[in-house]
């Protein structure tokens, strides 16, 4: 593969074209055997990636960090903002000065939406949004986009319905935004009245020319769908706890919900984990779980990104 990747930063999925996430996908395809340990691969020896995590992470962090280990990189960064200078009141814009000079790449995780699109402007080296509130999560979208390709056969034509946190989201609000770029006319959204996805999203899709419908359950649409992707009530982004209580345990995926429903034998379902209690334990074991693999796949796909934003003209 021959490609020439034409970012400074990953900030946005808006700023991808769908030739631009296939490239990812056909890299990330060649970089499996190295994710997984079967092939040694050196290249980017001597590059060093900074992880700054001002909020919770396992997977996003944990994979970036293997992906740049896998590929004979190193890392340094906090996971905690409690153990960093922002403790003592440095701005982000200071961290991120400072941490542009320490290392070719950042990984930025941050409580702020636009924490990324700040960061870029005051860093010399890539940054990577690895989450920005409620904003974007781009990484987690590719790997997400992969994983459908990849269980499906295909992205265009399917019916993908989305159930859980459509407000608050961040996971949600850049797949649906990615795939609306896609061959695939159709949205649906599941979620109660006060967890609906935002009004910006949904005038996005319109211009888009997708179409979404809205349900408050998923039994009227569960048999209808390829792909159900499923998100954890986002707890710590409710200003108002009570709110929160009202919705908490607003839905819960199980088996026999799937076979009430008549869901088809082939239904995907995802998840960006963590899960909470919307998931159930019982689904682990069914054709349907993807979402232990769409975790897995955070590595080769992180891999690919990795290697095209710190060697541009990777061949
Ligand atoms: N999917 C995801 O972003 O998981 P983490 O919060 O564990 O990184």
């Amino acid at each position: 593969m021959n490609y020439r990747f034409e970012k400074d930063h990953v900030v946005t999925i808006k700023d991808f074209t769908v030739d631009e996430m296939e490239s990812i996908f056909e890299l990330a395809d060649e970089m499996i055997p190295i994710a997984e340990g079967e092939k040694k691969d050196d290249d980017l020896y001597g590059k060093l990636l900074t992880t700054l995590f001002y909020e919770p992470s396992t997977r996003t962090r944990l994979s970036f960090e293997g992906a740049m280990k896998r590929l004979g990189g190193r890392c340094i960064g906090f996971a905690k903002p409690g153990t960093s200078s922002a403790k003592k009141g440095e701005t982000l814009a200071d961290t991120i000065r400072v941490a542009a000079g320490y290392a070719d790449v950042i990984v930025l995780r941050h409580h702020h939406e636009g924490a990324a699109r700040l960061a870029s402007k005051f860093s010399d080296v890539p940054v990577i949004n690895a989450g920005d509130g409620a904003n974007q999560h781009p990484t987690q979208t590719f790997l997400d986009l992969y994983t459908i390709q990849k269980t499906c056969g295909e992205i265009d034509n399917l019916k993908i319905g989305f159930i859980g946190d459509l407000r608050y989201s961040r996971t949600i609000h850049s797949l649906a935004e990615a795939l609306s770029l896609f061959d695939l006319h159709k949205m649906y959204f599941i979620s109660p009245e006060a967890l609906k996805a935002p009004e910006y999203l949904l005038e996005e899709l319109k211009e888009h020319e997708v179409q979404y419908h809205q349900f408050d359950k998923p039994d009227a649409i569960l048999s209808e769908l390829d792909v159900l992707y499923c998100t954890r009530i986002q707890e710590e982004r409710f200003a108002d706890r009570l709110e929160f209580e009202q919705v908490k345990s607003c839905y819960r995926i199980k088996k026999k919900l799937l076979e009430k429903c008549g869901a088809k034998e082939s239904l995907k379902i995802m998840h960006p984990l963590p899960r909470v209690d919307e998931l159930d334990t019982d689904i682990d074991s069914s054709q349907h779980a993807v979402y232990f693999q769409q975790a897995k796949n955070g590595v080769p796909v992180r891999q690919a990104l990795l290697a095209m934003v710190l060697d541009k003209n990777f061949s």
